[in-house]
């Protein structure tokens, strides 16, 4: 396993967790496809997939951010938009050419740069949105954690 979600990650929101989850899961997918020597497509979904997730689950915790009136809300969001645009910006460089290059940098970089958001950035609104029933609600609001959403759908396509 490239990388691990364990309890000392958890922020205290049982649906943030789970999308954590999710995004740790793709990035050990990534990982696994690129030493797989997996073709472009196969890179491409994953990455799609991946930028789809990053945002949901943003815009989730952003909502859980502003339900519990976490201080640093602002300077928060503003990290996750800087990441999005990353992330876009990377998208539209990932050609044929040179995708498993930059799909080994990528999900190095995401492990390092997940990491770092989860223990640190993250982990600093778990005093407030911990047992905080308007987070909890707001983060409903958003369906199944992540994922759960994806073993579900990995489900019933098989
Ligand atoms: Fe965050
Ligand atoms: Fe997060």
């Amino acid at each position: 396993m490239f990388y691990q979600w364990n309890e000392s990650m958890s922020v205290g929101v049982p649906l943030i967790d789970n999308d954590h989850k999710a995004l740790i899961h793709l990035i050990n997918r990534l990982h696994e496809s690129v030493n797989a020597g997996d073709t472009y497509d196969v890179l491409d979904e994953l990455l799609n997939r991946l930028a789809d997730y990053i945002e949901i689950h943003f815009t989730r915790e952003e909502r859980v951010m502003d339900a519990c009136a976490y201080p640093q809300t602002p300077e928060h969001k503003e990290e996750h938009a800087v990441f999005v645009t990353f992330i876009q910006g990377l998208r539209k460089k990932f050609t044929a050419g040179d995708a498993q290059a930059l799909a080994r940098d990528l999900a190095d970089y995401l492990k390092d740069w997940l990491n770092h958001h989860i223990l640190i950035q993250d982990m600093a609104y778990r005093e407030f949105a911990e047992g905080n029933a308007d987070a909890t609600r707001v983060a409903e609001a958003f369906g199944p954690g992540l994922y759960d959403k994806m073993r579900s759908g990995a489900a019933e396509q098989h």
